[in-house]
């Protein structure tokens, strides 16, 4: 089955070249797909002919979202807590420990009903790629469980049993059993190791336990760093490699130059500065500092429950002084860095089919028109999206 999509006002592929800027920008072409994969882009007179054809209507085609960091594997929310913090309260990270209590006491099917609903939610925004992970199970069968249903939704899940140390437990003792046990149990099922390394969570020691026990089963490397307070994190995510340092909020400067120097990316999470109204990350630092920076939702009951990435655009120009170009980009290319994925994040030959076409006719309009439901029509893997039938 081929496709052609054709009157597209403004092409964002971030496929570097001459004159073309950031987003790669192209106009006056037409994309061909076959089957999952792009298999040509070019001017649109001279595009082969395909079974389908979209007419995107003049508008602006990118490549759909990808969502680095995302925490769907939950029970109930936690509505009361964000309005007190409204109303004054600090956020600290100790409300995780009230999903825990409502997740471990949900059945396996209103988790993936729950799960299902977010991913949904999301793709309804352009979103074609999205990581999961556990972390509000924090026993071993409970973050087990979270993995495989993780799993059902996306190949990119991530074991966050390290997020805080549950009640009933002392610190080391937790962390013995997240590093031999519980990582045996969710290994299977997970890509990626997580650690929640601040305040009021893991310290450094526990961190590169943690990482290292990762690492030493095949999993890649992620980190929860500096969200709270400048610490050890995003200096252990870049010596250990990590694909990605999240949150940012808090760093030295020495912890930006050591990302600029490393392919670990700063992943940031505005919708949680918003939800937790704390300060945002200084995204401008970082990038006149070279280091590649993605944008995530960070989708959770507690600190920032928006599935949306236009959403996080959107703050991220308005509050973060990215550019619309900047933005899009770490909501795309961005975002498959910080998966360490080059099939994904751009739109070129051989790449994954996953786009959104808008309901605008620049990338620009994301920020310009915040709040608005700009996404018109999404492909996954070259397959319209629709929430009844997705995942
Ligand atoms: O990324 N910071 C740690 N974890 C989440 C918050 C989880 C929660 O409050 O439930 C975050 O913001
Ligand atoms: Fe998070």
């Amino acid at each position: 089955m081929s496709l052609v999509i054709d009157n597209i006002g403004e092409l964002v592929t971030n496929d570097e070249g001459e004159g073309v800027g950031l987003l790669g920008l192209r106009h006056g072409v037409a994309v061909v797909i076959e089957g999952e994969r792009i298999a040509w882009i070019g001017p649109t007179a001279q595009a082969p002919a395909a079974d389908a054809r979209i007419d995107a209507g003049g508008a602006a085609v990118l490549p759909g979202f990808v969502d680095s960091h995302a925490h769907l594997i939950f029970a109930g929310d936690r509505a009361p807590e964000f309005a007190a913090r409204m109303a004054g309260e600090p956020y600290t990270g100790g409300g995780i420990r009230t999903t825990v209590a409502a997740t471990r006491a949900a059945s396996d099917d209103d988790l993936r009903r729950n799960a299902q609903r977010l991913v949904a939610e999301a793709g309804r925004q352009g979103t074609t790629t999205i990581e999961i992970k556990s972390g509000y199970g924090l026993n071993v069968a409970d973050e087990a469980r979270s993995l495989r249903l993780a799993r059902e939704l996306s190949d990119e899940t991530t074991f966050l049993g390290a997020h805080v140390v549950p009640a009933g437990y002392d610190p080391d003792g937790y962390v013995d059993l997240v590093r031999g046990e519980m990582l045996d149990a969710c290994a299977p099922y997970a890509k990626w190791v997580d650690v929640f390394c601040d305040r009021g969570a893991f310290d450094e020691e526990q961190t590169r336990a943690i990482l290292q026990a990762g690492a030493e089963r095949g999993l890649g490397l992620r980190v929860h760093a500096n969200q709270l307070v400048a610490g050890p994190g995003a200096r252990l995510a870049v010596e250990f490699d990590a694909a990605s340092a999240d949150h940012c909020t808090h760093l030295t400067d020495a912890d930006v130059a050591a990302l600029a120097g490393s392919r670990t990316v700063a992943t940031l999470l505005p919708g949680a500065e918003f939800s937790t109204r704390s300060p945002y990350p200084d995204a401008r630092r970082l990038i006149d500092a070279g280091v590649t920076v993605a944008l995530a939702t960070d989708c959770n009951p507690g600190s920032s429950y928006t599935s949306s990435m236009p959403f996080c655009v959107a703050l991220a120009v308005r509050e973060m002084r990215m550019t619309p170009a900047e933005a899009v980009h770490a909501a795309t290319a961005g975002g498959a860095r910080a998966l360490r994925r080059d099939d994904i994040g751009r739109l070129r030959p051989g790449a994954r089919a996953d786009l959104t076409v808008l309901d605008a006719p620049s990338h620009i309009h994301l920020a310009y028109r915040p709040g608005v439901p700009l996404i018109s029509t999404v492909l996954h893997d070259g397959v319209p999206f629709h929430p009844a039938t997705h995942p």
